[in-house]
């Protein structure tokens, strides 16, 4: 059995183990970029257009297992039928506004996507997410949503947007993020534990004002440059 022991202890055990709804995208280059990423001298620029790439590779991992449909087409020798996927069913539903950092590169995947926005902050004093603004497409009960966030830290936010989201009663819901740690995991799996979670790390712990350590900073201010 393992060493749970020491809060250390616990937060190596949770990063190992094993849950199927939980994926690590470890792909080197997903890897690579993020620990570029991760460094404190990084401009924004370089942030900016490292996490537009990553998004890109992301996608590839979320949009794995979308259904797919036949269609007829007519290549210059005969016709066939080949598969599509249907962009117009998928919805990418940025957290704002660190996740319309994510955005681009999801919808350079899936360029007729659909995209709707939430606006959560955190309140500096309780840590728990405050919705100010949500605006999503129509006829949400036939679309598969993909929320986007680039760290899941305390949960709060992914924990309300779900909440929110399972209200319209959409097909499928998974999360994707950057960067998580055992408790943001945690805490959205007791919430949600339907949803499934993409990212391309779990780090050791949530710092007291809820940071991912060893993380990668503030994501909205390292984005849009605005500290
Ligand atoms: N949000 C951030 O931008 N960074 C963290 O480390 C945690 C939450």
């Amino acid at each position: 059995m393992s060493d749970t022991s020491s809060p250390k202890a616990a937060a190596a055990a949770a990063r190992t183990r094993v849950d199927p709804m939980v994926h690590v995208v470890d792909h080197p280059l997903v890897q690579h970029k993020l620990t570029l990423m991760r460094k404190k001298d990084a401009s924004t620029s370089t942030f900016r257009r490292l996490l537009n790439e990553l998004a890109t590779l992301m996608a590839y991992e979320v949009t794995r297992d979308m259904p797919m449909q036949d269609v007829t087409i007519e290549t210059p020798l005969e016709s066939m039928t080949a598969r599509v996927i249907d962009g117009k069913k998928l919805v990418f539903v940025s957290i704002l506004r660190a996740g319309n950092g994510i955005l681009e590169g999801m919808l350079s995947v899936v360029p007729g996507a659909r995209v709707g926005h939430v606006g959560l902050y955190r309140d500096p004093d309780t840590l728990m997410a405050v919705e100010y603004y949500f605006k999503m497409p129509q006829n949400m009960e036939e679309r598969d949503i993909v929320i986007v966030d680039p760290m899941l830290a305390t949960g709060n936010s992914a924990i309300a947007a779900v909440d929110r989201l399972k209200k319209l009663h959409p097909r499928s819901i998974k999360f994707v993020c950057l960067l998580t740690c055992p408790e943001g995991i945690a805490a959205l799996r007791a919430a949600h534990p339907d949803v499934p979670i993409y990212t391309a790390a779990i780090d050791r712990q949530l710092n007291e004002h809820g940071y991912i350590l060893p993380g990668l900073g503030d994501a909205g201010d390292r984005i849009f440059g605005t500290k």
